[in-house]
């Protein structure tokens, strides 16, 4: 990618000169852009969570749960895994805990994406029921989808989203069936994949497998968390999930040589997070040690630079791309390379990837 990328800037004139400008936040800002990896629960702004929270507490004085300003601080966006999972199971739940609050913490992040330049969002949510509030999961999802129908039947909106089912590590086989029959069930209203996510030291992901392998045959599209954690690294469950014939993969951080050529060997599309894999402490060092450096260089695989959760890293996508061409030495035209990279790797329709082409074919924003 940065060959083809280099290649395509080298010449002269003022269109190619401007090409090799720095990536400042500006431009960022203004570039299309192609998030493949964003967790709905984990994508909320704390602005946003305060307004659930707000309107909650009007309601009932007595709700028992604390203002998100003060639970999770605006500058507080370091975490390690042992306090980043319990954040969804024992706080953010607890607000987004019926169906208005649904809608409307989806709705915003919808917003912050568009507004951010977002052009294409493969948004993912584990299906969730809540019974007190008579929500089962197919209520969830069609919340959910709603919500998604809405932002793309608006015009004015230049922001494609899509839905990715989750399934997650602490499930049973049958829950995780259940995910794969509603996303083959809503498949036609915007499910375009599932995904295997959650606490990495959860497991055996064995128990999966059938069920992935019934989503593969039925034609779903395939993104796995990958390797996130030493303890959900060993060859033996890396090798397992290859085995389910991802479409793409998900961090993909402690990988082994032989390993990373399978992945190239295949083309499978990898969802990079810099600012997650950094404030979790996922990675050893800072952003200049990201793995990102060596999947954009030698991967010749699509990269989509991604925020994994941008309601908690607090980083946007057109920072995540700021830093890497930061730390990485990405001119705007490597930027716009790596862009048109994430196209080929989206789960979205043939007819989706040639609008993004277009987009990036017709984008001039130097
Ligand atoms: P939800 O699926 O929309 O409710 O988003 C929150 C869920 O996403 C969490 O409970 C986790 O299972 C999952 N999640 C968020 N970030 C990560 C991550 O970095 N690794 C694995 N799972 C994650
Ligand atoms: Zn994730």
């Amino acid at each position: 990618m940065a060959t083809a990328a280099a290649t395509s800037a080298v010449g002269v004139g003022t269109g190619q000169a401007l090409e090799q400008l720095e990536v400042n936040h500006d431009f960022a800002r203004s570039l299309p852009k192609i998030e493949l990896h964003a967790h709905l629960s984990g994508s909320i702004s704390r602005k946003c969570l305060h307004e659930v929270w707000t309107m909650k507490k009007a309601e009932d004085p007595n709700l028992a749960v604390e203002d998100p300003l003060l639970a999770i601080p605006p500058d507080k966006v370091d975490y390690d895994l042992e306090t980043f999972f319990p954040l969804f199971s024992s706080y953010i739940y607890k607000l987004c805990s019926d169906k208005p609050s649904i809608i409307h913490t989806t709705r915003s992040v919808l917003q912050d994406f568009q507004s951010d330049n977002v052009v294409y969002l493969e948004l993912r949510t584990t299906p969730r029921a809540i019974p007190d509030q008579n929500i089962s999961k197919k209520v969830y999802v069609e919340a959910i989808l709603a919500c998604l129908t809405e932002h793309n039947n608006l015009p004015t909106n230049t922001l494609s989203a899509k839905l990715i089912l989750s399934v997650d590590r602490r499930n049973t086989l049958q829950q995780a069936e259940e995910v794969i029959d509603l996303a083959l069930a809503y498949r036609d209203a915007g499910i375009v994949g599932v995904d295997l996510c959650g606490d990495p030291t959860k497991g055996p992901i064995t128990t999966f497998t059938s069920a992935f392998a019934r989503a593969k045959r039925a034609g779903l599209k395939i993104t796995l968390h990958f390797a996130e954690a030493p303890t959900s690294a060993s060859d033996e469950e890396l090798w397992e999930l290859l085995r389910w014939a991802p479409d793409r993969i998900g961090h993909v951080i402690h990988v082994n040589d032989e390993v990373k050529r399978e992945i190239v060997r295949r083309g499978v599309g990898v969802e990079l997070c810099l600012s997650c894999n950094v404030h979790a402490r996922m990675i050893t060092g800072g952003f200049g040690e990201h793995h990102f450096g060596w999947w954009w260089k030698g991967g010749s695989v699509g990269v989509a630079l991604s925020t994994d959760d941008v309601g908690v890293f607090c980083s946007p996508l057109s920072n995540e791309y700021v830093l890497a061409a930061t730390h990485f030495g990405l001119s705007r035209a490597d930027v716009k390379e790596l862009c048109l990279g994430a196209v080929e790797i989206i789960f979205g329709e043939e007819a989706e990837k040639e609008r993004l082409r277009e987009v990036y074919r017709s984008w001039a924003g130097w």
